[in-house]
């Protein structure tokens, strides 16, 4: 959506994965103060989302939405400032249906007096989820808050939640900044190697402003730390929303290590905006290659199987131009070697070795690509 926002992939928190309906002001004003004080909001994750659950059960009598007074006591708006304060923004959840998934008012029919109470209240992005929808037709419910959510004024992230259906990506680009493209995802690692599988194919379709959305992080939550790190790396590599959905305030060093991973960011948040493709796909073993603005290619060596593998590609498979040597820097360990042209590792059973090569032994740091020097200012 040509809307000004989310020219990278919006990147934040989201209690649903973690917390279902439990969602209260507390915890998204914790979770803020935690954002901050352990550095993720710094390396980009600046948006704080509430999911379903936020409302009572009924309009006011001006047919107004009401947030729960005992979840939220200062309201979306007390919660949006406090969120402000702390430099990052505010995101809510809603549905274009009758009823939100768990059976709050929804927004269809509403549009115009929803969109104003989020902006009225501070809101900066917009989950818009698919179900109670009475069959009228996708594009019809969305364009409906797109057109509303402009018409504010204020600048809202639109991020639509329809799952996939009715081809969502053949029509996102024009309609919101990011799409759902599959079910929801479970903590588990069948669930997150399925919906890989449907969105890896989608890479056509994305670019700045309008993203596949595979659905949030569910890292932390309960696969091996094999099993997440392949996780981040593969939504990194699907230029994907990079949205935590695990209790940032509990989670462990070594969860943290991986949201935190810096470059491993910097491969989702590049300013070329294309979605890493497979290269190739045999027996389980996989190669991406996502092309990147200064000219190196982020790398993902993706094992499917449950044993070890050696999964082997070359930089002119990768699509890097001719060069008698590459520099290879393991975005995992840090580790930089150079090589001729293999690229290849021994990659545990549901692992992934992430690589960031680049044409040359020299470090590739700080340059620009040529064609986007100028843009970048
Ligand atoms: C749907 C969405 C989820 C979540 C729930 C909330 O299932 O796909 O991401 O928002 O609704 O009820």
């Amino acid at each position: 959506l040509d809307n000004g926002l989310a020219r990278t992939p919006p990147m934040g928190f989201n209690d649903w994965n973690a917390f279902g309906c439990n969602v209260s002001e507390q915890l998204i004003e914790q979770t803020a103060d935690y954002l901050v004080s352990s550095g993720l909001r710094d390396d980009g994750y600046t948006y704080v989302n509430i999911d379903d659950c936020w409302l009572t059960h009924s309009r006011d009598a001006a047919g107004n939405l009401v947030p729960d007074p005992a979840k939220f006591p200062d309201g979306i708006k007390g919660t949006a400032d406090y969120v402000h304060a702390k430099g990052l923004k505010l995101g809510i959840y809603e549905d274009a249906g009758t009823a939100t998934c768990a059976g709050y008012p929804g927004s269809l029919g509403h549009e115009q007096q929803d969109a104003n109470s989020f902006a009225a209240w501070g809101v900066d992005y917009l989950k818009y989820d698919n179900c109670n929808n009475t069959g009228v037709p996708w594009q019809q419910r969305y364009d409906a808050m797109r057109d509303a959510l402009a018409a504010t004024g204020r600048p809202i992230v639109f991020s639509m939640c329809e799952w996939g259906e009715d081809s969502v990506w053949t029509w996102g680009a024009p309609t919101g900044n990011l799409w759902r493209t599959t079910g929801d995802i479970s903590a588990n690692f069948s669930s997150m190697l399925s919906i890989y599988h449907s969105n890896v194919q989608l890479a056509a379709y994305a670019g700045p402003g309008g993203w596949n959305d595979p659905d949030m992080l569910e890292v932390g939550n309960g696969m091996s730390f094999t099993e997440d790190r392949s996780e981040f790396s593969l939504w990194a590599e699907m230029a994907a929303p990079l949205i935590a959905g695990t209790d940032l305030r509990q989670a462990t060093p070594a969860t943290l290590s991986l949201y935190g991973n810096k470059a491993v960011i910097a491969v989702d948040q590049d300013p070329l905006g294309r979605q890493g493709t497979q290269v190739s796909s045999s027996g389980g073993l996989d190669v991406l290659a996502k092309p990147l603005a200064n000219g190196d290619v982020a790398v993902v060596l993706f094992n499917e199987n449950s044993s070890a593998a050696t999964i082997s590609t070359t930089a002119g498979a990768v699509g890097l131009p001719a060069s008698s040597s590459y520099k290879l820097t393991n975005l995992w360990s840090n580790a930089v070697t150079s090589s001729g042209g293999a690229i290849s590792a021994s990659v545990p059973g549901h692992g992934s070795v992430m690589y960031r090569v680049s044409p040359g032994s020299g470090s590739s740091t700080g340059t620009t690509h040529p064609l986007l020097g100028a843009s970048s200012h």
